[in-house]
């Protein structure tokens, strides 16, 4: 366990080693239990501040953020674009600068493709406090914690072998971004876990971040494969995790018209993509099913499914906000 993590930036799973991961899990289940005990957790980070700043909507994120604060005794102040000189073109820099004089944490979301993970950084480089994901076009760092934290209160907290499949599933709500199976790609495999993933051609993840995961595999010992076929990625999983992303990297330029018409295109032709019954019956008796949430219900998953034994979709979305306040109060917690 390394605990020495106070101005840590959480942006990337990848830049925390596995003890200091560990520390946020093992602080994630003692505020849990003392939420359960309604045990007072307000000494951790009293009359501190962190800046929210939201490009796109959220539920889980700001309200386990926000709600976290409180629970440790601080203040979140939750901002937009639209609220702040951002609109007027004020750069990561000046906004970095700035912020970091006033509170003690900045935490953002900006999941514009080839935009965010790089908007991210830019602030982190300029403020002299930790900047928090609260994801971007690269990764859901703040997800993946919480998924890995579930997974373990399930299975227990040797996950060597596991068996998890990642796969895609049919959605047109609107184009997801890769961030949470990027995340899960990078972090399973550094437990050791068997992780599939399951996609069509059409919609493929960002290939260093899965040669880092390969990497990851190798290294703990765990393994990961590719499918494009999903009645095979589900065959005998103790953990399935359908969703859907974006196809971004299966077309030439996903920002131009013609991008826009072919990841439709490419969409469409995959609505069976769905997590049915049928499906979880090719998976492990026991199996979980889980979904970061907002689910896309009767084209991602349908209701029987999400609503049935193997669900674990409401205890994830709890350990949001666990996770969330373990990383501010080991990242927070005082001015440099
Ligand atoms: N899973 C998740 O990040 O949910 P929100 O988009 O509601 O924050």
């Amino acid at each position: 366990m390394d605990s020495i993590l106070r101005g840590k930036d959480f942006i990337a799973t990848q830049d925390w080693s596995k003890g200091e991961l560990n520390t946020i899990l093992k602080l994630s289940e003692e505020l849990k239990l003392k939420f359960a005990m309604n045990e007072p957790t307000d000494n951790l980070l009293r009359a501190q501040t962190i800046f929210m700043m939201f490009f796109e909507q959220s539920t889980r994120t700001r309200n386990s953020i926000e709600a976290g604060i409180t629970q440790l005794g601080g203040h979140a102040h939750d901002l937009t674009p639209d609220k702040m000189q951002i609109s007027h073109g004020e750069s990561a820099r000046d906004t970095a600068k700035v912020l970091s004089r006033f509170g003690h944490g900045i935490a953002i979301r900006n999941c514009f493709f080839g935009i965010g993970n790089q908007y991210l950084n830019n602030v982190a480089e300029h403020a002299e406090v930790p900047i928090i994901s609260m994801q971007d076009d690269y990764y859901h760092p703040l997800q993946g914690i919480a998924d890995l934290m579930t997974i373990r209160e399930k299975l227990g907290n040797n996950l060597k072998g596991t068996k998890v499949t990642v796969s895609w599933a049919y959605a047109d709500t609107h184009a997801k971004p890769l961030s949470v199976p990027q995340t899960q790609a990078l972090l399973f495999t550094r437990f050791g876990m068997d992780v599939t993933f399951a996609y069509p051609e059409e919609f493929p993840l960002m290939p260093a971040i899965m040669e880092q995961a390969r990497k990851n595999a190798e290294n703990s010992g765990g393994r990961l494969q590719v499918t494009h076929d999903m009645d095979e990625g589900f065959n005998g999983a103790q953990i399935v995790i359908p969703k859907n992303w974006g196809g971004f990297l299966g077309v030439e330029d996903p920002e131009s018209d013609e991008g826009k018409k072919e990841i439709k295109a490419n969409l469409e032709k995959y609505k069976d993509w769905i997590c049915d019954e049928r499906r979880m019956d090719l998976t492990d008796k026991h199996s979980l099913y889980m979904h970061a949430l907002p689910a896309d219900r009767g084209h991602e998953v349908t209701d029987p499914v999400i609503d049935g034994p193997h669900s674990v979709i409401y205890d994830e979305a709890e350990n949001r906000l666990h996770t969330a306040k373990a990383i501010m109060a080991l990242t927070m917690g005082g001015r440099p």
